[in-house]
């Protein structure tokens, strides 16, 4: 079976539907929820994390790979999902956090109360000299990437929180329980896997950074990654002939991610990465806010599309998830033209060669998470930011603009289902503010609505079910150098399939050339005219399709 037909929803399940009232989404939630998922068309759900976790890092500290938190459910909770689930054709996919542990696992306690094998399971060193970490690598929350451990006078490996220490990969004991973890989720039936940070798995070597950055350089893709990533696949998903795969990349390059999804490098079915989610960060850094740089997006998503295709190698696309403020606030207009910009980007991104993902109320137009005041925030990463930038000098006014912008809380506000109190999301308190807008954009608006963004996404679902060309064809960008519209084509020896975005909120005009009668497949306009003269009205896009 094929994934190239697929579309995979992602559920933040903490914040998704809340059965019992206690302010957290559940399993149960998830269930009533699926015929919901059913109608919208999708093939697999990607869920966070859902073992047991001090959620320090919204499950991603896991302290327990096998047992769920009890906030989320029970095992019977999850086979009856999974029944559920079966039920309607939707498929399971699990988060495997893989590159750390929470320091709360067994395995890690052990170490630190003088277990030499469990010891063995994490990343410990010596410091340089007293008081000094064994290098000068920074964490990607924030402050060092090492903790010093008074026991053994050494240190600690966390590329991310204090709370989570990497894991040895070098150590084939490690390797071994992860395979193990795999084949008992497929055991219970699980067939999707998504694997957490999965490139930083392989440490090049412990030194300083020599440009005092971050240290990546000596833990992305490094030397024995692939080497692990083939054993891992041979041992336990490689197995499944029906599964879908994809690593979560941090600041890959190409060149080596060919190899992560080649069709025959026995790796991944496909990844994420995020270079197209960089490009509001002035200079690079995440809290410098700018307004998107067009050309750059368009230049990434082309060069990735082409360098991917070129090598049989596949990509996730997507433009939300847990860990990206909402892409209609960032890249449309949600205030002027949600509906119109909602649907561009949905088009722009559905129709290129990948797995689509749709991250949770994306599909009904979900917004930013319009927080105020600090306290509003939960998300580890957006706190430790807070006080590192007042620290660096940033006025309160400024620190509180960034995180408006990029904070991960933005995504991780429950999904609002109608117009009720919390917006239906749960009858108790919710552990993250619901977003205060959910009287204008909920679910069940977005279903009574046939013109909704909800059905928009739900027929480029269907396209991509339906035309080889979407699931197959080869890329061609279009109008390359153009300032405002991402036009590409797909191609097969049969097919053509033209897609057109406007990227903003004002008229752009530009030629194509066209050859033969084509349809609209699909257009958020009512009225679209097939001319080579493009004429087109604010986030105008539509999708022009012909046999050959
Ligand atoms: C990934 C997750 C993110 C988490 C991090 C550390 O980037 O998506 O939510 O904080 O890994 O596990």
């Amino acid at each position: 079976m094929s994934f190239k037909d697929k579309v995979v929803y992602q559920i933040y399940p903490k914040s998704f539907a809340d059965s019992n009232g206690d302010g957290f989404g559940d399993i149960q939630g998830v269930i009533s929820k699926l015929d919901y998922l059913k109608e919208l068309g999708i093939d697999y759900i990607w869920f966070n994390p859902m073992t047991i976790s001090p959620q320090r890092d919204g499950g991603y500290d896991v302290a327990n790979y096998r047992e769920f938190d009890p906030r989320y459910g029970t095992m019977e909770d999850f086979e009856e999902l999974s029944r559920e689930c079966a039920k309607r054709n939707i498929n399971i996919m699990f988060d495997m956090v893989f590159n750390h542990t929470s320091t709360e696992h067994e395995w890690f306690k052990k170490a630190m109360a003088g277990d030499e094998y469990y010891k063995n399971f994490y990343i410990f060193k010596k410091g340089k000299a007293k008081g000094v970490p064994p290098t000068n690598w920074q964490s990607k929350f924030g402050g060092s990437a090492w903790e010093y451990v008074e026991r053994y006078d050494e240190w600690y490996l966390h590329l991310f929180d204090v709370t989570q220490a990497d894991l040895n990969w070098e150590n084939p004991a490690v390797r071994e329980e992860m395979a193990k973890i795999i084949n008992y989720w497929r055991d219970k039936g699980v067939h999707g896997f998504r694997f957490d940070v999965i490139n930083l798995i392989s440490k090049r070597g412990y030194e300083d950074d020599p440009n005092n950055f971050d240290g990546r350089q000596f833990y992305t893709d490094g030397p024995r990654v692939h080497e692990y990533l083939k054993e891992l696949n041979k041992r336990s998903f490689g197995q499944d002939t029906d599964g879908l795969t994809v690593g979560e990349l941090s600041s890959a390059t190409l060149e080596n991610v060919y190899h992560y999804s080649g069709e025959d490098q026995h790796e991944l079915n496909t990844v994420f990465t995020f270079h197209h989610l960089k490009v509001d960060y002035k200079d690079k850094k995440k809290w410098h806010v700018q307004p998107f740089d067009f050309h750059e997006l368009k230049d990434l998503f082309i060069t990735w599309q082409e360098g991917l295709q070129e090598h049989d190698s596949w990509p996730a696309l997507f433009w939300n998830c847990h860990d990206q403020p909402r892409s209609l606030s960032r890249f449309g207009d949600d205030k002027n033209y949600p509906l119109e910009s909602g649907k561009m980007l949905a088009t722009a991104i559905h129709m290129m060669r990948g797995v689509p993902y749709i991250y949770m109320g994306e599909e009904i137009g979900m917004t930013n998470g319009n927080f105020k005041t600090l306290d509003e925030y939960r998300d580890v990463e957006s706190l430790n930011a807070y006080k590192i930038l007042k620290k660096k000098g940033m006025s309160e006014e400024e620190v509180m603009h960034a995180l408006s912008c990029h904070s991960r809380d933005n995504a991780r506000t429950p999904i609002c289902w109608d117009d009720s109190e919390n917006a239906g999301f749960t009858d108790g308190t919710p552990w993250i503010r619901v977003n205060p807008n959910y009287k204008d954009i909920n679910v069940k608006k977005a279903l009574a609505d046939k013109n909704s963004l909800f059905y928009h996404y739900q027929k480029l679902i269907k396209l991509r079910k339906t035309y080889k060309v979407i699931q197959e064809g080869k890329f061609v960008p279009l109008l390359k150098d153009d300032d405002a519209i991402f036009a590409y084509k797909r191609e097969t020896d049969d097919e053509e399939l033209i897609v057109i975005n406007n990227f903003y909120g004002k008229e752009a005009k530009a030629h194509i050339d066209l050859n033969g009668d084509y349809t609209i497949l699909l257009s958020n306009y009512k009225d679209t005219e097939i001319t080579e003269d493009l004429d087109l009205r604010p986030y105008e896009s539509y999708i022009l399709y012909r046999q050959r």
